[in-house]
């Protein structure tokens, strides 16, 4: 069966295409693109007048809590909130229960995910056993049981001995190192930013320079062992000029953040509201302006969800005992386009941040529309404004501060393969 998508505005940033024109899809796989194309046989037709079509995203920070935590997400519902909000393949964090740090929990994974999985998962095993940050996991096994990057994410590699070896062994296997930026001696018993406001709520700070710190050292050790560093969630305008120092020397590094940083300030925490708890911690305004000059700079690459979804029992609780973190994957693309719409970047420098550049961390081919190319496509109305309900998240929890707050910008339909899925239904 084929299925022709009409009139939308194509942006692909593998081709740096941005037109308005018609994609073709045959069996699958993306047939062609024009500005316009006529065929006389059977052919299912979607109109995309003042839509836009897009490869699907690639989102490499997920918490998909499988296994062992099934009662705040599984990789069924992970995965069906990562379709809903336009990311077709994603990467999932090991600090799960287990931990992914063998082979076996690496093929489970792979495993449920050919059962339940409604996109690509791609699974990331653990730096060191447990996590402990002491010795390192099998990189060999991991990799060949599926495993497409490491980090112990959750925490820091504390031992710089540890972490330059840890580097120096990924390299033999070419699988990327995911640093998880936090000195957690600096951090220890922190809630929220350290400064006026976690004074006077009477919570423990996290200071910046916990992040600082963690990424100083990790550049270093990547210009030391020349590997691929990818620095996860960054939060803070403290760390900028050392990525732009770590640019300039050529260092192999990529640098990532998440739609709460350059969108959401400390300020979410003044009532001491556990759904904008989360680590790192919202930090201040002119944090977030320098988040969004850097991404605008092209010192921050990747524009990732960091999606953590806790339930009730970890979230309705005091504000110190409640668990870190936020759902992420169905506010990921509407928060990132006000990066647009505020002239920070422009469709294409945004995709480049939301499919090519996670992409080349991952050492995978980004979905594109290039002839041949597997069909990953997405229709967004970049213009729907909507409340985020319980209704329309899809995830198992429904732990985010935008919960019933207006969005901008909502993915209307995907095509995923052969299949058509059509999100305007909920
Ligand atoms: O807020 C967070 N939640 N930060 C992390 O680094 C881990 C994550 C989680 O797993 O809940």
């Amino acid at each position: 069966m084929k299925v022709l998508i009409k009139k939308g505005r194509i942006i692909d940033p593998s081709q740096n295409f941005d037109f308005v024109g018609d994609l073709l899809i045959e069996e699958g796989k993306i047939l062609g693109i024009e500005r316009n194309i006529e065929i006389q046989e059977k052919v299912e037709i979607i109109e995309a007048k003042n839509l836009w079509i897009v490869p699907g995203l690639v989102d490499i920070h997920v918490h998909l809590r499988e296994p062992g935590e099934e009662w705040k997400e599984d990789i069924e519902t992970g995965t069906k909130a990562a379709l809903y909000g336009g990311v077709l393949r994603l990467a999932c964090m090991p600090n799960t229960k287990p931990p992914n740090d063998s082979p076996e929990v690496t093929r489970y994974i792979l495993e449920r995910s050919s059962q339940k999985a409604y996109i690509t998962v791609y699974p990331i095993a653990c730096i060191t056993k447990r996590q402990e940050g002491k010795e390192i996991t099998e990189f060999g096994r991991l990799k060949k049981a599926g495993a497409i990057a490491v980090s112990d994410d959750g925490k820091w590699v504390q031992d710089s001995e540890v972490m330059k070896r840890a580097l120096l062994y990924a390299k033999n296997f070419d699988l990327p190192v995911i640093s998880h930026c936090e000195d957690m001696n600096l951090s220890k018993g922190g809630q929220i930013n350290e400064g006026y406001l976690s004074a006077k709520l009477g919570l423990k700070g996290i200071p910046a320079c916990a992040e600082t710190i963690a990424v100083i050292r990790d550049l270093i050790l990547a210009k030391e062992t020349q590997k691929n560093l990818h620095l996860a969630h960054l939060s803070t305008k403290e760390v900028i000029p050392f990525l732009r120092w770590g640019k300039e020397e050529g260092i192999p590094f990529t640098a990532e953040t998440c739609p709460h940083y350059f969108t959401l300030t400390e300020k979410e925490v003044e009532n001491y509201n556990t759904l904008a708890k989360v680590n790192p911690p919202l930090r201040t305004e002119e944090d977030v302006e320098a988040i969004k000059l850097a991404l605008k700079e092209g010192l921050i690459d990747i524009i990732a969800s960091d999606h953590a979804p806790h339930s009730p029992l970890e979230k309705e609780i005091e504000f110190e005992l409640a668990s870190f973190g936020m759902i992420g994957l169905q506010t990921l693309l509407p928060l990132s386009l006000n990066l647009v719409r505020e002239g920070y970047l422009t469709p294409l420098s945004l995709l480049e941040k939301l499919i090519i550049n996670p992409s080349k961390v991952l050492n995978i081919e980004p979905p594109s529309f290039k002839k041949g190319a597997l069909a990953e496509v997405i229709i967004v109305d970049p213009e729907e404004e909507y409340i985020l309900t319980e209704e329309i998240i899809q995830s198992k929890s429904k732990n985010t501060p935008f919960l019933n707050k207006k969005l901008k910008g909502r993915v209307k339909k995907v095509i995923l393969k052969e299949k058509v899925f059509d999100l305007s239904l909920v």
